[in-house]
């Protein structure tokens, strides 16, 4: 009975955790369908062993399709700490590990520098301080691919209307 309770305990917190955390700091952790990111990382047109930032990384799916379909260096940055543990385990299940870093922090803390393409499946409340951030810190010539909402100052290179994607270059 002990034992039971432990494990129930455990799984309890666990499901706190994934649950909890990511509405602290943004939307929830609702995946994005995975044909709609091979349509946004083809938009962007990334290309092997450039550099993907996915901002709020989720399960990591964005990861492994950038790594193992597109050949991308990617790399995740994630506030849920299980949600990390999923991402990683991912990464590993698919064989792609040395292709993939997550990072456990607040995107906002996090030098986008590096990048080469930007995703980001968020909401509009973020997309203010989100422009800023990426006007500020992005290089010539990196893309960034938004899901579901837009940055409000940016023109778009392109919209893709009917999955919602807006494709945006610096
Ligand atoms: C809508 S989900 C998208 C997941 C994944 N990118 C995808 O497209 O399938 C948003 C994720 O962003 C994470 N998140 C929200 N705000 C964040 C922040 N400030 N820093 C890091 N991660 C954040 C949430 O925990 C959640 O997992």
């Amino acid at each position: 009975m002990l034992v039971f309770l432990f494990f129930a305990g455990i799984f309890l917190l666990i499901a706190a955790l994934y649950i909890l955390v990511p509405p602290f700091f943004g939307p929830p952790s609702v995946p994005t369908r995975h044909d709609r990111i091979r349509k946004a990382l083809q938009l962007a047109k990334l290309q092997p062993n450039e550099v993907l930032y996915d901002l709020g990384a989720g399960d990591g799916r964005v990861l492994v399709i950038a790594a193992k379909e597109f050949g991308a260096q990617a790399v995740g940055v994630e506030i849920g700490p299980v949600q990390c543990a999923i991402s990683w385990g991912n990464a590993f299940r698919n064989g792609i590990g040395s292709k993939v870093k997550v990072e456990m922090a607040n995107f906002y803390h996090t030098n986008l520098g590096r990048a080469d393409v930007v995703f980001a499946y968020l909401t509009s409340d973020q997309a203010g301080r989100l422009q800023e951030k990426l006007k500020e810190e992005l290089k010539k010539g990196a893309r960034v691919v938004t899901i579901s909402f837009n940055l409000p100052d940016w023109e778009p290179a392109y919209l893709d209307r009917e999955n919602l994607i807006f494709l945006y270059e610096k």
